[in-house]
């Protein structure tokens, strides 16, 4: 069944380990395609979109093992340039495998990506930005195939800040002809992540992490190894899961760092959190009285992330007050807004802004998640109302969360 079964109102206690991240993974996935030879990643998350990444990579010819969370790409001879639908149309990252494939046989066939359902998520500047670096592209019913003599480094600057067109012109640079300077760079980790990695396989890269990133471009990169950053949303989801909830939660494995605007939200509306840097650890505890947000914008990083909107979304309520959450970065994220209230909640939606009257009860309902985040953000809702609540559309939250029923339950959650 795809459905998942939540019977709300207890308190969250004990500890829970977080997984792989899921948007580091996914491009340095793709980006072992540039590899001629063996990548072995560590702490791969076991989540649909890596399967799917997965069979992308093994449709051009790479081989791939999956042993526990580790994942061991051969990507000595890649046969084929062209990417299959069913795959591609699966998620928004496919669109990575552009700047990698291009910059391993100077030619790519793929359709136009699909993925969650957040917004018009346009791949203009994906296109525009290879076409910077030499590419031609040819579209013929959906399908792009793009092609180039040899991919040239050179300045672009990024008109609208994002995260996948950052990733594929890193992805085509660092095997193209010369130096490539990105300038209004995202400056994600994600993107650290994946610079550090092809750094690792022999890419020469600076100022990841910042908004200026200059790639020079080599001959070949080689295979290495390489462990996969923890994931801060699933970090963030479970910590205001208890923020909302109630109790008492270590996390384990947090990649804190990268956490700064998720804490100190987390803190501003009532929950008590406690780094404890060395171990990678942080407890939340949390009176289940939560403080409104007069309020907040979802930010590029280091800001407060769109992907944990919806999670706050839910969180708000139930606080004792007025709350008002402004989305920046995807026009279409409010998509949990009725079934909020179907539960029972008072939330107004002008534009990109919701304004949420909090402290009403909420009550269990049948729910259907529409995509990943406002999927997680319902089993946050469904823990928090009274009764039970029926949430359909579990595939969704599948690609993002390894296993969210089986970590609340481990928190004391009745949920299945
Ligand atoms: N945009 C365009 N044209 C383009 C590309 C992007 O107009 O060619 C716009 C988008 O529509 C959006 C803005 O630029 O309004 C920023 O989008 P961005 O390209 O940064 O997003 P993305 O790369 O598609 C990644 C994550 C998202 C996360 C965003 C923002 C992955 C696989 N996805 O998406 O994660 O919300 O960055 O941080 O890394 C999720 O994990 O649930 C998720 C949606």
């Amino acid at each position: 069944m795809d459905t998942i079964c939540i019977e709300g109102g207890v308190l969250l206690c004990g500890d829970v380990t977080i997984q792989g991240s899921k948007n580091a993974t996914l491009p340095i996935l793709a980006a072992t395609i540039l590899v001629e030879g063996q990548t072995v990643l560590h702490r791969c998350p076991h989540i649909l979109d890596i399967v799917h990444m997965v069979k992308l990579l093994e449709s051009v010819g790479c081989k791939v093992i999956w042993e526990g969370d580790c994942l061991c790409v051969d990507a000595f001879e890649i046969k084929e340039v062209c990417f299959p639908e069913k795959y591609v149309d699966s998620m928004r990252s496919s669109i990575v495998l552009l700047g990698a494939m291009l910059g391993r046989k100077k030619e790519a066939v793929l359709q136009y990506p699909g993925g969650c359902v957040i917004g018009k998520r346009p791949i203009d500047m994906h296109l525009w930005a290879m076409e910077e670096m030499g590419v031609a592209f040819l579209e013929k019913s959906s399908i792009l195939h793009a092609r180039c003599e040899k991919l040239l480094g050179k300045e672009i600057s990024i008109p609208i800040l994002s995260v996948g067109v950052t990733e594929n012109l890193i992805l085509a640079a660092v095997l193209a002809k010369g130096e490539t300077v990105i300038r209004h760079a995202a400056m994600e980790p994600e993107i650290v992540a994946l610079c550090d990695f092809l750094i690792g396989a022999g890419a020469r890269i600076k100022g990841h992490g910042t908004d200026r990133i200059v790639i020079e471009g080599v001959e070949k990169l080689s295979g290495s190894e390489y462990v996969v950053t923890p994931d801060r949303i699933v970090a963030g989801t479970y910590l205001l899961a208890t923020a909302g909830c109630g109790g008492e939660v270590v996390l384990e494995d947090v990649p804190m760092e990268q956490m700064d605007s998720v804490i100190s939200i987390g803190r501003s509306i009532g929950a008590v959190i406690t780094e404890y840097k060395a171990d990678r650890k942080l407890q939340i505890f949390s009176e289940g009285k939560r403080r409104p947000i007069p309020y907040l914008e979802t930010e590029v990083y280091p800001g407060f992330p769109t992907d944990l909107q919806s999670c706050l979304l839910a969180v708000m309520t139930k606080a004792e007050g007025i709350s008002v959450i402004a989305e920046t970065i995807f026009e279409d994220r409010f998509r949990i807004v009725p079934e909020l209230n179907r539960m029972g909640a008072r939330i107004f939606q002008k534009d990109n802004r919701v304004m949420i009257w909090g402290a009403n009860g909420l009550v269990g309902a049948k729910l259907t998640a529409k995509e990943l985040r406002g999927g997680a953000a319902l089993v946050i809702a469904g823990l928090m109302a009274e009764g039970k609540t029926v949430i359909q559309g579990r595939n969704y939250i599948e690609r993002g969360y390894e296993n969210l029923p089986r970590d609340l339950r481990q928190l004391g959650a009745v949920i299945r």
